[in-house]
């Protein structure tokens, strides 16, 4: 165990899940995606959940060749714990316009759907022409009624850490993926 910040203290060596090479190679394919499913005209908006999906975003926005715009929203949910509190409260909510626009969603990783069933209809309600959700990582645990369109890779039930995803604030800044 190796002292964390704050005085957590951290397990060594996570099991990789997915490495940098992995997620890489799997990101070119979805920008590649991305880009030929939107035209200029949709005016597209890539809406990133932050914190989780900033490294995600990064990458991917960079390797989608449509020009788009950018912006984030902030959800909470978790908290210091690993079991979602089924709360979800909107800490930002993003200024853009969405009005007659594609929006995309950027997520890291679907787990129990409840982030995405609360927000989705509230981003609906601003009147974008489409609302679609590209997700790093998915769960699978139960059907959703709205499933992202894109997906980067279906993830084993088990808590998982680095590029962007936490456990208490830590590990975000792998750049793969590991259980815990
Ligand atoms: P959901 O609302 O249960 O689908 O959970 C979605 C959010 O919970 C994600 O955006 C993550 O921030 C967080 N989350 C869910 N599973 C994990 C995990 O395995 N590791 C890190 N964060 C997770
Ligand atoms: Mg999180």
């Amino acid at each position: 165990m190796t002292a964390g910040k704050g005085g957590a203290n951290l397990p060594d060596l996570p099991r990789v899940v997915f490495s940098a090479q992995q997620i890489a190679g799997r990101v070119e394919e979805l920008a590649a995606e991305i880009s030929t499913a939107y035209g200029e005209e949709d005016r597209l908006l890539v809406l990133g959940l932050l914190k989780g999906s900033f490294i995600f975003m990064a990458d991917l926005v960079r390797a989608i060749t449509l020009p788009h715009q950018i912006d984030f929203l902030v959800a909470s949910s978790y908290g210091q714990a690993k079991v979602s509190t089924g709360d979800v409260r909107l800490l930002y909510d993003p200024d853009s316009s969405m009005e007659g626009r594609a929006v995309l969603v950027v997520e890291d990783i679907v787990d129990s759907g409840t982030t995405l069933r609360t927000l989705l209809p509230r981003l609906q309600s601003r009147g974008p022409a489409t609302l679609e959700v590209c997700a790093l990582l998915h769960k699978r645990l139960e059907p959703l009624e709205r499933e992202p369109r894109w997906v980067g890779f279906n993830a084993p039930n088990d808590f998982l850490v680095g590029y962007g995803l936490d456990y208490a604030e830590d590990f975000r800044h792998l750049p793969y993926i590991a259980s815990l």
